[in-house]
């Protein structure tokens, strides 16, 4: 199982998704020391109509109930077109987009979103309520490529703080506040993040948490879990995959031709100063991700020393929480 874990931390430090790579190895092993992610969980998926069903995680590690519950909306959806699957009661499942492309490397549509620990602040509000509920989507090309969209619905994602205070460096005043509600650009004293373009990134929020957790049955809002608070409990996390064959409404071969036309009219376009070239979504990570083939994946000194470290051995493990660092 662990293995499913690694790959998808894998996945985003290869593209450069350092928030959501090797950084967050210290704190799954944590929990899985804690218990807080079930050993021997006991998935089962449940067929709930003709095109939907839920993947029952029993908090098991998120990574691996995503990626099983994708691969079940993948066959219902090369068998009926659709398929809409809900993981219900999971863990913390890393970057999005390693469920989507999933997805789209079968030919199909991929739509992900989960819920993520209230830190953002609602349009107008002074205090956390929805998480950085995120948002992937992805869509096959021609020859292997893949539109690849997958955002956190706030301006960035906690990840990114942690990667601030990782390298000590200071953030743009328009990513979080403080415990005032005031910007700040200093990521240790970060207390709730910012939504995307104010009422629209919140209310991208609020869908996420429709999707993900109302719909589930499961805890929302302010009433999701804290990643870092106790770590022996299960999260109690849910995530909606949408699957749609595209030979629905199109032939595969004119759906592919049309997203690689896109693909080719986006880099064609004029760059603005200060721009190189315009790339479609995800292709800024493709660039990114080929870089590090050649040089080697980069990973923050503190992180390596963890992961060469006997900490994961012999189970000394201690957690501060972020939000009162
Ligand atoms: P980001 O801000 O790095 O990128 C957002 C999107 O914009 C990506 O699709 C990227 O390819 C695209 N993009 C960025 N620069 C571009 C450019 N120059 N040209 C074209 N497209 C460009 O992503 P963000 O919001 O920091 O999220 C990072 C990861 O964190 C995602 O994988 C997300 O799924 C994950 N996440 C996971 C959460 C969870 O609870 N599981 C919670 C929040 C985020």
């Amino acid at each position: 199982m662990l293995v499913f874990v690694a790959n998808v931390l894998v996945f985003a430090d290869a593209r450069g998704l350092h928030s959501h790579g090797a950084m967050r190895a210290e704190y799954y092993a944590e929990r899985i020391a804690k218990e807080g992610i079930n050993h021997h969980p006991d998935f089962h998926f449940e067929r709930t109509g003709a095109s939907s069903g839920i993947f029952h995680a029993d908090n098991g590690a998120g990574h691996v109930a995503a990626q099983f519950a994708m691969d079940e909306a993948i066959k219902m959806a090369k068998e009926n077109g659709v398929a809409v699957v809900g993981v219900k009661k999971m863990g913390h499942s890393g970057a999005l987009s390693y469920y989507t492309e999933r997805a789209a490397k079968h030919d199909l549509i991929g739509f992900s979103v989960c819920l993520s620990d209230p830190m953002v602040v609602p349009f107008g509000g002074a205090e956390p309520y929805y998480g950085t509920n995120p948002i992937a989507f992805a869509v096959p090309g021609n020859e292997g490529k893949l539109i690849s969209f997958d955002m956190a619905t706030t301006v960035q994602a906690w990840g990114k703080i942690l990667h601030a205070r990782s390298k000590n460096q200071l953030i743009p005043d328009t990513w979080a506040v403080d415990e005032n509600g005031e910007p700040t650009t200093d990521p240790f004293k970060v207390q709730a993040l910012l939504p995307i373009s104010g009422p629209k990134g919140y209310g991208l929020g609020m869908m996420v948490d429709v999707l993900s957790g109302i719909l589930l049955g499961l805890p929302f809002g302010n009433k999701v879990s804290s990643m870092y608070h106790d770590l022996s409990e299960g999260r109690n996390l849910g995530q909606l995959h949408l699957v749609i064959n595209p030979e629905l409404f199109t032939t595969i071969n004119k759906f592919k031709d049309d997203i690689a036309t896109t693909m080719r009219d986006l880099n064609a376009i004029k760059p603005a100063p200060g721009f190189n070239q315009v790339y479609y979504p995800g292709q800024n990570l493709e660039v990114i991700q080929k870089e590090y083939e050649e040089k080697g994946i980069e990973i923050v000194d503190d992180i390596y020393a963890y992961l060469v470290s006997d900490v994961i051995h012999n189970n000394s493990y201690d957690h501060k929480d972020p939000f009162v660092e």
